[in-house]
This record gives C-alpha cells, structure tokens and sequence, in this order.
C-alpha cells in the first residue's frame, strides 16, 4: 500500500522551528509510544546536535506497555533519556518534569562553572502532526506560573512559560514531518490516524492492520469480536460487519462500515494496547 503524502506548508515551518531551535538548550521531543520509530524525523538528530534532549512515548495509554518500558531501555542505550507519557491524562507529568531537571543537569552546571548564574534553561517541543505537542505543552503551561512576555531576539509572537525558577518552555512547538518513502512508516502513520483518511484507501489499509495484529496480537481480533482469526483479512471483515450488524438494505454486509469500526477501535485502544513496532 503506497501512501503520497507531502503537506504544503511543511518548508515555512521547518525553517521557523531551524529558526526557533537556536533559542534553546533542550529539546523536547515527542513520538507516538505505538510506533516511535516511524513517528520520528531523523533530521532532528542533526538539527539538535550540541543540545540536551529528551524524548517522550506520548499516547503510552494506547500501547503496550512492557514494549514502551523497551523503548525506554532503548532509547537510554542510545545516550537519550526516554520516559512514557499520557498528555491527555496527564498520567507520567511528574516523571517529565524530573526528566527536564535530569536533562538540564549537565547544562546548568556548566553554567555554573562559568560563573553564569540563574540563567534558565531554555526548551522547546518538537514533532511529528497530531502526536499530542499542544496537548503537552497547556498541560505544563497549566501546572506553570504566569508566561514571560516576548523577549528581544526572540521571533514575534514567540512566548516562553516559565516552569519553575530552572526552566523555560516555548509556547510553540516545532513541526517535524515523518519520512514518507518507506512503505510500512506509511501503513503504521495511517493506521494510528496520523494520516488524513480522506487520501487513504481505507478499506485495504483495513486489511493491513488485521494482518498486523494476526501477526503480532494473535488473539485479539477473536476475543474482541469473537471472529475466527486465521481466515483472510476480507473474510474477516465481512465476519466483524456480521457480527456487529453492519448490514446493508439487501441484508448484504457492509463492509465499509465494518472498515471503519474496526479502524475506530484499533485507533482508540478498545483493542487493548498496540503497540506495532519494536526496538
Ligand atoms: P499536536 O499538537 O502534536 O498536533 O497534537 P494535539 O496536542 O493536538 O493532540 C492530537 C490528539 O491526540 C488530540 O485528540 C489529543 O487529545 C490526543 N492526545 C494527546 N496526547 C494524548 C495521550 O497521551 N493519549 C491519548 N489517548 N490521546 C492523546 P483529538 O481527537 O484531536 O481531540 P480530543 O478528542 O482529545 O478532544
């Protein structure tokens, strides 16, 4: 299944967030915890070379979570604090907060060393679309006091909140765009809603995500509609549609319908945490 999808306005904000990134010392980024491979950008290792980083698994909720606690293991045995996060729920703020202490850790005493005191440390969020950077920062903006005003230096419009006596944030994120010319970064964007359905074929992206999960969540489909797995993913649709009476006038299942259910619920979570890629 090949996904062409290139957003218009994607040069104006890479170059406002090369722009923004030399404003800070720490750079926050945020993947999707169901496929943090295909949800990164691998420009932001060059674009956030010489900086503290941090990386968050946001929507941790809607994976697995014996593989988020692998990635965290991964992502450490590559030099890169990585801790998992619900944004939404705010579930895991507490551990982000030390993780922006801990990561400000070495760039504060340089400071220090230098004789620079009680400069804040300065960080911004960076991401993939829909990967939950607003939700995250008005999450931190909530829990922070009163937003500094516009600083010289600073692009207009740009406002930094202040975390605490350590640590500024800001306000906008930084937009990254995923890699689009590897087929499965494609299939897996789609299938967690990170893609504009309206450009997908959604019914054979369906069949893709069934043959996923027979793979590597046997089970699942079976216990959440009570279908028999190992048949072919069109056979199986036609069961869900029967099953949760997607009919048509004739008494024909609609399978369309089912499509969308079952799209609906992988994306959700009500088919228990997915997580479809692995260190
Ligand atoms: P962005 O700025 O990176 O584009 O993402 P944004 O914060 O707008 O979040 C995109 C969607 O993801 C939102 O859902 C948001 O609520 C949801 N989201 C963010 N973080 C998490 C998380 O950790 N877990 C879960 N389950 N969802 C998360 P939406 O459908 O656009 O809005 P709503 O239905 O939440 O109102």
């Amino acid at each position: 299944m090949k996904i062409q999808w290139y957003p218009g306005h994607m040069t104006k904000a890479k170059r406002t967030m090369e722009s923004d990134i030399k404003l800070v010392d720490l750079v926050i980024e945020l993947v999707d915890a169901r496929v943090p491979a295909s949800s990164r950008n691998p420009d932001i290792d060059r674009l956030a070379q010489h900086k503290a980083r941090l990386v968050l698994l946001n929507k941790s909720d809607l994976a697995d979570e014996s593989i988020n606690r692998q990635w965290e293991a991964w992502f450490a045995s590559q030099g890169i604090l990585a801790v998992r996060l619900n944004a939404k729920s705010g579930t895991g703020m507490k551990a982000v907060q030390g993780a922006i202490q801990e990561a400000c850790k070495e760039k504060m005493e340089r400071d220090r060393r230098r004789g620079i005191l009680n400069r804040p440390v300065r960080a911004m969020v960076v991401g993939i679309p829909n990967v939950g950077k607003s939700t995250f920062i008005n999450s931190l903006a909530r829990k922070a006091a009163a937003k500094t005003g516009n600083k010289p230096g600073v692009t207009k419009g740009n406002q930094w909140i202040r975390l605490n006596k350590n640590v500024e944030l800001l306000d906008t994120p930084g937009i990254l765009w995923p890699r689009f010319e590897d087929e499965t970064i494609g299939v897996h964007l789609a299938l967690i809603g990170s893609v504009n359905d309206e450009i997908l074929n959604l019914e054979e992206l369906a069949f893709e995500g069934i043959q996923i999960l027979q793979k590597i969540y046997p089970g699942t489909l079976k216990e959440r509609y009570g279908v028999e797995e190992g048949e072919a993913p069109y056979k199986i649709l036609t069961s869900i549609a029967q099953v949760r009476n997607c009919i048509q006038k004739g008494g024909e299942a609609d399978t369309d319908k089912a499509v969308r259910l079952f799209l609906d619920d992988l994306r959700s979570g009500r088919l228990g945490g997915i997580s479809l890629e692995r260190p």
